[in-house]
């Protein structure tokens, strides 16, 4: 089933719990469809990078060739928040006064460790590789950070949005009003300056800090669009068959159909065996009790169980196996 999804859409997000196996399976579905020969592109969200340690090898913010038609990429958040800073300190100290420089560094200092510069940064990211891996590759799989961080995510494209719009709005309104005071400095008449104005607005001349906000303004709104189109993007939620991993699941996918966005699946992972001894039974009796939630509230979304297997799943040659059986 997982396969089949994957085979349909170009952008997956596979997102859930710590620990409950987003790393192992959203690889595995990558293997699967490279195996077929699609160009696949693997990417960890996660500033707790695991794709290396599951592949054993190192894994950077520049795609890594895993195996034939299977890329990796690890975002790295610290990175991304450094150039975006030291773009946004380049543009202001251009604009402003030299004087004002040390203040302008001060406050870009402070920025760096703000509530949500990380979410921010990884969005702006994850918004390059959705605008420039389409061209490469036919299928992109993001790896992401345990529940919450990834709801948050994918409502601040929204959330980003607005924010700018909100920016270029102050800022329209600076630039009529500098034009306005200039205007009456000079000796022209206040209807000589209404046509002069929109003159000067049809031949769009926008100010550098406009054309910055608009730049990030359109990358978010693409972003947004990509995500909510429903024949490219799609999300998969993994899970354990436990109580709180189900009531978590049930919130998320209402989380992310707030936001617009397409659960199309949900994965049980590491579910217990049957017909193995009298305890793994019973557990597995216990596990269809907390699934008959799930199927009472998200019944009507696709559902792939895997099977706890004896050993981790490790390397290439451990996700053949689990590819195989998606
Ligand atoms: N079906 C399975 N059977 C046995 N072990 C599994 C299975 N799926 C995952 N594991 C193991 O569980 C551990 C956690 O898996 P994984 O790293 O994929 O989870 P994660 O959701 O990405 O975790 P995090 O939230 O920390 O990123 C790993 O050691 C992995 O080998
Ligand atoms: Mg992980």
């Amino acid at each position: 089933m997982l396969l089949e999804l994957a085979r349909k859409r170009r952008i997956l997000f596979f997102g859930g719990k710590g620990g409950v196996g987003k790393t192992t399976v959203s690889s595995a579905t990558a293997l699967a469809r490279a195996n077929e020969g699609a160009r696949v592109l693997l990417v960890s969200t996660d500033p707790a990078h695991n794709l290396g340690h599951l592949f054993d090898r190192r894994i950077g913010p520049q795609p890594v060739r895993l195996s034939p038609g299977l890329d990796a990429v690890e975002m790295d958040p610290e990175e991304t928040v450094a150039t975006h800073l030291k773009e946004v300190r380049s543009a202001l100290h251009s604009l402003m006064p030299v004087t004002q420089h040390r203040d302008i560094d001060k406050h870009i200092e402070l920025s760096r460790d703000a509530p949500g510069m990380h979410e921010a940064a990884i969005l702006e990211r994850i918004a390059d590789v959705v605008a420039t891996g389409s061209e490469d590759y036919d299928l992109i799989i993001f790896d992401t950070a345990p529940s919450g961080h990834t709801a948050r995510l994918m409502v601040l494209p929204e959330m980003m949005s607005a924010w700018t719009e909100g920016l270029i709005k102050r800022r329209e309104k600076a630039d009529r009003f500098g034009e306005f005071v200039r205007e009456l400095g000079s000796d022209r008449s206040i209807e000589d300056q209404t046509i002069g104005d929109s003159e000067k607005s049809e031949r769009e001349k926008e100010s550098k800090i406009r054309q910055i906000l608009l730049r990030r303004r359109r990358k978010f709104s693409q972003l947004r669009d990509v995500l909510a189109d429903k024949d490219q993007t799609s999300f998969v939620i993994v899970l354990a068959a436990e109580r709180l991993p189900v009531l978590e699941t049930i919130e998320l996918h209402a989380q992310l159909g707030r936001a617009g966005i397409n659960v199309e699946a949900l994965v049980v992972n590491k579910r217990a065996p049957e017909g193995m001894g009298e305890f793994l039974d019973k557990r597995h009796q216990q596990e269809e009790q907390h699934l008959a939630l799930l199927e009472e509230k998200l019944g009507q979304i696709s559902r792939q169980d895997i099977f706890l297997q004896a050993s981790d799943v490790l390397g290439l040659a451990g996700l053949e196996a689990l590819a195989a059986s998606l």
